[in-house]
């Protein structure tokens, strides 16, 4: 990635290298920061339950996990049991095992374009060219494309990859080989913001209950930045997993996965030979589990008014960049959901990933991410990132923000 910057610190809205250079953050770490980078309230529980005398044990079940999994079961509806580990890859590898484990069945199904975390199987299908994927498959599935060298080919037999917003595949997909489970980002933001179709998660629910697969909602980027039951709770459909990360410790390592007690109770399960391996050595340490804690609490507390903020300040953002491709004259579209935003040179905002492929000019998009570093506003110069505000951006932080876009627009 070029630039590779070496940040040296983070506060509030704002990052700084280590030459001392200000940036207004937009990139948020690939989403986690909320509530801001260093958000005092939540270091501030770090370091009293550190300072209590918590410590790693190892063993047995600790309060605060017990707290964190109470605030979770108590307040989002499809979470019965939940477990914590320390990434979001760790929670989306559980849930796929789990998914198998509880159907007996191996096969899954993933979304061309999504990104659900780094383990062998779901690491494939991000960020293709045209010509690895070729034309437009559905129903169908494309051919498996891993991220990276060193991925075991054999195991990936077992992986599916369809259009995201496309349910003829996946039942196309479920009626030729024996799925466990299908696994979605309910909206797509590792590709900016790509948004369900109006009954596309409500049938794919349909769908899990008559195939016999599990619904994986991965929420590891739009759990609690959007609400606080994600997704899910705004579209109203229950996954029957869920996996989260990022903000719902505002930076801080931590995971989770959680649904219905009838699936999660199988990692417990008395019969040693239907359990799925939960292993880690950190998992539930308690740094991680009081900042999530605090973040919860704050979401928990002061939710509508933070949400309702922040659904203001992206509204800001993306109408401004609107007006400033209008007034360059330049084809472009916006997609956003509440904090979080995308840009797109072509005419419309993308359905799912072929469509961004065949349409958005993937070069111009990186060009503007540098100029726009270069002015000092952070946005990841990776074409089609999300872009995230926070509870620490202003007003005129976001109106800074579209002075400097409407100067990298080149018409
Ligand atoms: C939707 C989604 N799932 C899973 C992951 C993996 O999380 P982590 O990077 O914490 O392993 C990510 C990370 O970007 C993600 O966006």
């Amino acid at each position: 990635m070029s630039p590779s910057i070496a940040f040296a610190k983070g506060d509030g809205a704002y990052l700084w290298d280590h030459n001392g250079k200000r940036y207004l953050d937009f990139h948020a770490a690939f989403g986690p920061y909320l509530l801001g980078h260093n958000n005092r309230e939540i270091n501030d529980a770090v370091v009293q339950t550190m300072n209590s005398g918590s410590s790693l044990y190892g063993s047995g079940p600790t309060e605060l996990e017990t707290e964190l999994a109470q605030i979770l079961c108590e307040n989002i509806d499809h979470i019965e049991k939940a477990t914590m580990l320390n990434t979001g890859s760790e929670a989306t590898a559980l849930a796929i095992k789990l998914s198998r484990a509880v159907t007996s069945r191996d096969h899954f199904i993933v979304m061309q374009g999504g990104y659900n975390g780094n383990s062998d199987e779901l690491a494939c299908n991000v960020f293709n060219q045209l010509d690895e994927i070729g034309p437009r498959v559905s129903p169908g599935e494309y051919p498996i494309r891993p991220l990276g060298s060193g991925t075991v080919i054999q195991k990936q037999k077992l992986v599916h990859i369809v259009n995201y917003n496309d349910l003829a595949s996946v039942k196309f997909i479920c009626e030729k080989y024996p799925i466990a489970a299908v696994i979605t980002e309910p909206v797509l933001q590792n590709i900016g913001v790509v948004r369900p179709h109006e009954g596309y998660l409500a049938g794919l629910r349909k769908l899990a209950d008559e195939m016999g697969f599990l619904l994986i909602l991965d929420e590891v980027k739009t759990g609690f930045r959007h609400s606080f039951g994600g997704y899910a709770e705004l579209c109203n459909v229950a996954p029957d997993l869920v996996t989260y990360g990022k903000a719902i410790a505002n930076g801080f390592p931590i995971s989770v996965l959680g649904g219905k007690a009838e699936f999660m109770d199988v990692i417990a399960s008395e019969d040693l030979s239907k359990r799925p391996l939960l292993a880690g050595t950190y998992n539930g340490h308690p740094a991680a589990v009081s900042a999530a804690i605090a973040t919860l609490k704050i979401l928990k507390s002061r939710g509508k008014e933070i949400y309702a903020r922040l659904d203001r300040l992206g509204k800001l953002a993306e109408d401004g960049m609107n007006n400033a491709f209008r007034s360059k004259g330049i084809e472009a579209s916006t997609a956003r959901l509440g904090s979080a935003f995308s840009f797109y040179f072509m005419d419309h905002a993308p359905s799912d990933f072929h469509d961004l492929l065949t349409n958005h000019d993937f070069t111009l998009d990186v060009k503007v991410r540098k100029a726009l570093i270069q002015k000092g506003i952070y946005f990841i110069p990776l074409a089609t990132k999300q872009c995230s505000v926070s509870t620490s951006h202003t007003v005129d932080d976001i109106e800074e923000m579209v002075e400097r876009f409407e100067e990298c627009l080149v018409s």
